[in-house]
């Protein structure tokens, strides 16, 4: 995740309504992902990290891409025609941390060429229609405090801050 702090945009005179009725939102499409769009997932994750993690996006295939409980967990692509412009994984945890069970977005990217145009907000209401039909309510993400591009992001989709607090230590230095 980057900072995110030279890529917040200042307010901008055009309307979020105008920009929508651009082609690219006209031909845009939410899917399951495919092992065929893997590779342009590993390279908008590049993008956006600095850091090509293959084996990871492997991992995450297998478990959210291919995953038979569909309904608990799952990883869609945002596509234009072929290519994929963005991607969003969703799970629904039962009973973590205490809490009933809710739907947890743990990664979102948009082509940092296909951004401002909607597609993160298409990205995010799948997630919710999908959290819907698992029968949650609750939809919450985590995030870099100094991410102020993802938190702009969250904040226009309504999302608040929490109950919950994020604690860590550094393991084997005592
Ligand atoms: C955050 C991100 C997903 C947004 O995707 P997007 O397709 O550009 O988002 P949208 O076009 O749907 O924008 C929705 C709203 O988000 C906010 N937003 C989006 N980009 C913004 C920017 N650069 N500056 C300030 N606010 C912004 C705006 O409120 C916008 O609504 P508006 O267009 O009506 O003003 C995308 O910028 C991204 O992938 N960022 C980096 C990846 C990242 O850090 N991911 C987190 C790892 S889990």
């Amino acid at each position: 995740m980057t900072s995110g702090l030279d890529t917040v945009r200042a307010p901008k005179p055009v309307s979020r309504e105008r920009r929508k009725t651009a082609s690219a939102e006209e031909l845009l499409a939410v899917r399951a992902v495919r092992r065929a769009d893997l590779e342009q997932v590993i390279a908008i994750d590049a993008s956006v990290t600095g850091l090509e993690k293959r084996r990871y996006w492997e991992r995450v295939f297998r478990r959210y891409g291919l995953a038979a409980a569909r309904e608990q967990r799952w990883f869609v692509v945002a596509v234009q025609g072929e290519r994929v412009v963005g991607f969003l994984i969703g799970e629904v945890r039962d009973w973590e941390f205490g809490s009933p069970p809710c739907g947890w977005v743990f990664a979102i990217d948009v082509d940092p060429h296909a951004r401002q145009q909607g597609i993160g907000t298409r990205l995010l209401d799948e997630a919710k229609a999908r959290f819907a039909r698992a029968g949650v309510s609750k939809l919450r993400t985590l995030l870099h405090r100094d991410n102020l591009l993802i938190l702009s992001f969250f904040r226009s989709q309504g999302l608040m801050a929490g109950p919950l607090i994020p604690l860590e230590m550094e393991l084997g230095s005592s």
